[in-house]
């Protein structure tokens, strides 16, 4: 049993705490939020995550898991102390750094031990030198202290499972024998362990992230090409994953990458190759097409239509950023239904979880109980996140509901026949058959 401290509650640190303590360790973890560690203290979670409420529960049970907005708490007993605080883009796109300079000085303000500081936000190159400077200014008296950089690789709403079961485990230090040491407490994990220098393993982390958005702008701008000349970019990604040196994954064309990370992640690296007179022309090119593809839906709806949106009712379906989780951070949804609205459309919409938060965020967007009720009276549907329930959603009820029959599918998750076939004036992302009839070309 080790004794870890974690500092930041949000996705990584409470998912990082919960996990490590389920492995049998002593796990607190501390954040300034003093309403969320009071609700965490009654069992109530934060985010909506598959799973985490029963592993935090168990593991409080068990009395492995703790949480306190105390750092002196926390860090008394604690031989590592892991940072997972937030690092949202500032307004020049670069990471913004104040919630890890402040965990860096309350750290130092309590530490009376040696600690090994684990670095797990997703920070710039050259962060932890800057975080070790900060405790040794802050601090020359204390004993002594490492600096680990392990960026982290969970996906929200799979948390849990990604935490447990990762594709590799990065750790990067100045001594080779602390990064040894916090490679001790991955071990349960059984996967790969890298280890490297600081500055290499914070850019894994841009480089893994920027590669992932590369990949789904690609297929995105594919799709386009697709539609153009009557494809269908479904089987091409499939055709194209075949190949081993590709790969299936991330080749859903849809409207986009949104979510917490991508966006901040992609913008800050083309930041930092910018501050060094390097010019990231691929990373912009990514980013452009992102922000391209979250126009598609009401161009196709104006098409469909044949005049702009005044006077209409538009019913979206989703509003999360990805299926399985209620973060609306850089949802598509929300550009989406803003330009539908400028439009002059009227817009309801149903998400599974998400419908608190995107109030928050939205006026004006009428919230429903069903995706039936948002259908209801409708002149178009757009489905943005693909949750499960949409999937075998009663497509003639919903069709025989609607105002006007026209069904924009920004995540492919309907067959462009079997809708067609329905009646419905249908558009996917990138199926460029769907104008030629009633049958698949193959049947
Ligand atoms: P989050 O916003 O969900 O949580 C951050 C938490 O830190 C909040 O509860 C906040 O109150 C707390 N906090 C801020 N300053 C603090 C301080 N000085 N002391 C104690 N607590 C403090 O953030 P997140 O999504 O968990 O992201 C954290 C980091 O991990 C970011 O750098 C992010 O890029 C990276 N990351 C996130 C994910 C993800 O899926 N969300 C995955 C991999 C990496
Ligand atoms: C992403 C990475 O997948 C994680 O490895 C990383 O740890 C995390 O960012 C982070 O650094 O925070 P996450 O943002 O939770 O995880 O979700 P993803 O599943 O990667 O999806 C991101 C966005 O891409 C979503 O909007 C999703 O709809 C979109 N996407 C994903 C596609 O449009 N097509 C795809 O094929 C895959």
């Amino acid at each position: 049993m080790k004794s870890i401290a974690i500092i930041g509650a949000g996705y990584v640190g409470l998912v990082s705490g919960a996990c490590f303590s389920d492995l049998g360790n002593k796990v607190t973890c501390v954040d300034i939020n003093e309403q969320r560690i009071a609700n965490l203290n009654k069992g109530m979670m934060p985010i909506f995550e598959p799973g985490l409420e029963e592993l935090v529960r168990r593991n409080v049970g068990a009395k492995r898991l703790y949480f306190t907005t105390s750092y002196e708490e926390a860090l008394t007993d604690a031989e590592y102390v892991f940072i997972a605080v937030g690092t949202p883009s500032d307004v020049d796109g670069q990471a913004d750094l104040r919630y890890v300079r402040m965990a860096a000085e309350s750290i130092a303000d309590v530490m009376d031990h040696y600690l090994i500081i684990v670095n797990k936000s997703t920070v710039p190159v050259g962060t932890g030198d800057w975080l070790a400077e900060i405790v040794r200014s802050r601090r020359p008296d204390v004993p002594d202290f490492d600096v680990v950089s392990c960026p982290e690789f969970l996906r929200e709403g799979a948390a849990i499972s990604d935490f447990m079961n990762p594709d590799r485990v990065i750790l990067g230090s100045t001594n080779r024998e602390a990064a040894e040491r916090v490679a001790q407490v991955h071990l349960p994990l059984r996967t790969k362990l890298m280890l490297t220098d600081l500055r290499t393993a914070e850019m894994v982390k841009y480089a893994s992230n920027a590669f992932l958005a590369t990949k789904i702008s690609f297929i995105n701008e594919i799709a386009n090409i697709c539609e153009a000349l009557g494809a269908d970019v479904k089987e091409v990604a499939y055709g194209m994953g075949l190949d081993r040196r590709i790969g299936h994954a991330f080749l859903d064309a849809g409207l986009g990458w949104g979510g917490s990370c991508f966006p901040k992640d992609v913008k800050a690296l083309a930041s930092m190759a910018e501050v060094e007179s390097r010019h990231p022309h691929l990373l912009h090119a990514v980013m452009d097409i992102n922000r391209d593809q979250r126009h598609s839906p009401l161009r196709k709806i104006e098409n469909f239509l044949g005049r702009d949106l005044r006077g209409t009712v538009i019913g979206i379906l989703g509003l999360s950023f990805k299926p399985n989780t209620d973060d609306m951070r850089e949802a598509p949804s929300l550009e989406i239904i803003r330009n539908l609205q400028r439009k002059g459309a009227a817009v309801r919409a149903y998400d599974p979880v998400a419908m608190e938060n995107a109030k928050r965020l939205l006026s004006d967007v009428e919230m429903m109980g069903s995706p039936y009720e948002v259908a209801d009276g409708a002149d178009a549907l757009v489905l943005v996140t693909e949750w499960n329930e949409f999937k075998n959603l009663d497509l003639a009820r919903v069709k025989e509901s609607m105002r006007q029959p026209i069904l924009v599918d920004g995540r492919n998750i309907y067959d462009p026949v079997a809708a067609g076939n329905l009646g419905f004036q249908y558009s996917g992302i990138g199926r460029g058959y769907e104008g030629r009839g009633t049958k698949h070309p193959l049947d």
